[in-house]
């Protein structure tokens, strides 16, 4: 099914293609109505294209009105202001398309959707924990893959691994000297980043080593045995790590392909920068400077001593990408302090001609507020520690509400709910902007919280076990009925679902999203508050039954966009 706005776009189009046939007009927009005096839907149409046409926009709406084509769509139109079309709706239209929810698919026809999406997330540097920052980057990324797919792309989610450079050498070393095997078992990275910085320590008063890191670190790029495997080692043990952290939140990646990968094709990309004239040498680097106006810092791309760099390695990726997928657009997620990185590499990358759409979707910085985790020194906070917290606090609300749901059961809800709250607490922000995170506002049932939504669905599951128990059971082809105003507007948010998921894909906010399923569920509670489902005659009973399961729908597959599990019970 096309969303409810285009099929109005149709109609109208269809109206004024007739009436200004020689005319080369403005698109026709559809905006959900302000206000319900205002009706369902809006169009300035007429005042976009008074000048074009050439009349009063009140005389064009009236005859965009006096002429509409027949349709089953649109029970009238009114004209206001200086020239509004105020579109209300047939209720038997927005009763059949309620009955379409959750049984036929979306179609966004006016998408581009060829080719493949591929997006860069999480991508944590190897030997270190993950920080909160590529927590951030991990569940924004999931939650922008999923939308994405729902529009109908086909998306690529690459795990683009920090695992080359200066710090194997260095690593290699450590691990050598100061490795302590039991630490190492216990908490693989947690030692590795130990051994890295008793190196950092020892290089003070032993500046030889740093000598010799690099000499290690030569024979791991020319393929040293030993050096080589203990490399891999290094990634095996990390991506052990983080492989838990991401299945604990339901994070899958399609390739992992890191920054190594692409440590074949640097030297082409310098060669071919270099022959183009895009960049010359300074001091013995190899620099891309930038036009004035672009007011871009200059960008090094090979070292005196010849090692590449970040922004060499994500040049030769641009360049794997288009050569081995039929890319429709690049999308990366990281924090706000890369913005200079990918405004430089993204422009030596337009330089070289390399036609192709890239978006950099960065997002502000995570603070804590109740000092459980502000007290840690740096941002690195362990992922599991928050997560295993998260499910602790959880536990002892459910364990508070339903302390008589099996001990299995009480677990199971308590991790769902858990990571629900860390997550939307994340991406019912605005990502740009810092957010501050408090455990009591984020794992409360009231408010913009991911438990209050779980909640809302569980509370509906409920509602139409109980039906059943009366055996009245859910009837998909019964006439939907408005008698009330909540029941309508209930209705009326509904099909608004599919246009704000492709708002929030488009600008990569998952929070729009998020918003939407916070109105969804207080327009079900006031529905549910005037509008009594079960006891009530049978047209109205069923009718009630089945708004009610489609919002239980429409609230399911929001929170999973968002990565969020629902449960039938809580
Ligand atoms: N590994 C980098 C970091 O931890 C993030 C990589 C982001 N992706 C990219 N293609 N540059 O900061």
């Amino acid at each position: 099914m096309i969303t409810i706005e285009k099929q109005i776009e149709k109609i109208l189009f269809d109206t004024v293609k007739n009436l200004y046939v020689d005319k080369d007009l403005k698109p026709i927009e559809i905006t959900v109505a302000t206000n319900e005096k205002f009706g369902d839907f809006q169009s300035n149409f007429a005042m976009m294209n008074s000048k074009i046409i050439g009349g009063n926009p009140r005389a064009i709406a009236e005859n965009v009105v006096n002429n509409l084509v027949e349709n089953e769509v649109i029970d009238k139109i009114e004209i206001a202001g200086p020239g509004f079309l105020n579109i209300f709706l047939k209720n038997t239209f927005l009763g059949e398309i309620i009955k379409k929810i959750s049984q036929e698919k979306y179609e966004f026809n006016e998408l581009d959707t060829k080719g493949d999406v591929i997006i860069d997330y999480s991508s944590p540097n190897i030997a270190k924990r993950m920080h909160i920052g590529h927590l951030r980057s991990t569940i924004i990324g999931d939650s922008i893959k999923r939308m994405y797919k729902f529009l109908g792309y086909n998306v690529v989610g690459d795990n683009h691994i920090g695992d080359w450079g200066t710090q194997f050498g260095k690593l290699i070393i450590g691990y050598r000297n100061w490795l302590n095997q039991e630490a190492y078992k216990e908490n693989a990275i947690e030692e590795l980043e130990r051994v890295y910085v008793e190196f950092t320590k020892q290089s003070e008063e032993h500046p030889e080593l740093e000598d010799q890191a690099r000499e290690e670190l030569k024979k791991l790029q020319d393929g040293d045995e030993e050096n080589y495997r203990l490399w891999q080692e290094f990634i095996k043990v990390s991506l052990d790590e983080y492989g838990k952290l991401y299945s604990r939140m339901g994070i899958t990646f399609d390739t992992y392909y890191g920054e190594s990968f692409y440590h074949n094709l640097m030297p082409g990309v310098v060669k071919e920068l270099e022959e183009k004239g895009i960049a010359v040498e300074d001091q013995g680097a190899k620099v891309v400077f930038f036009p004035e106006e672009d007011k871009i810092n200059p960008c090094i791309i090979q070292k005196r001593d010849g090692a590449f760099l970040y922004a060499t390695s994500d040049i030769a990726t641009v360049k794997y990408r288009l050569e081995n997928y039929d890319v429709n657009k690049l999308i990366y997620v990281t924090d706000e302090r890369q913005q200079d990185h990918f405004r430089q590499f993204f422009k030596i990358t337009d330089m070289l001609g390399w036609n192709v759409e890239k978006q950099h979707v960065w997002f502000g910085i995570m603070r804590f507020s109740d000092g459980v985790f502000s007290t840690r020194k740096g941002n690195v906070i362990r992922l599991e520690e928050l997560l295993d917290e998260g499910k602790r606090r959880a536990y002892e609300i459910v364990n508070e509400k339903n302390s008589e749901l099996s001990e299995e059961e009480k677990n199971n809800i308590a991790e769902i709910v858990g990571a629900g709250a860390i997550k939307y607490a994340d991406l019912s922000q605005n990502r740009q902007t810092a957010v501050i995170f408090e455990w009591d506002k984020i794992l409360s049932f009231e408010g913009n919280t991911a438990p209050y939504l779980q909640y809302s669905y569980a509370r509906i599951k409920s509602i139409l076990r109980r039906a059943e128990e009366q055996n009245k059971v859910l009837n998909k082809e019964i006439k939907i009925e408005f008698q009330d105003k909540a029941e309508r507007g209930l209705a009326h948010h509904l099909t608004q679902f599919p246009s704000v998921v492709l708002k929030a894909a488009e600008s990569c906010r998952p929070n729009l999203v998020a918003d939407y399923l916070f109105e969804l569920s207080k327009k079900f509670n006031s529905f549910y508050n005037s509008c009594p489902i079960l006891n009530q005659e049978d047209n109205v009973l069923y009718s009630r039954l089945l708004l009610a399961e489609r919002t239980a729908s429409v609230l399911k597959e929001g929170l999973n966009l968002l990565g969020i599990n629902t449960l039938e019970r809580m």
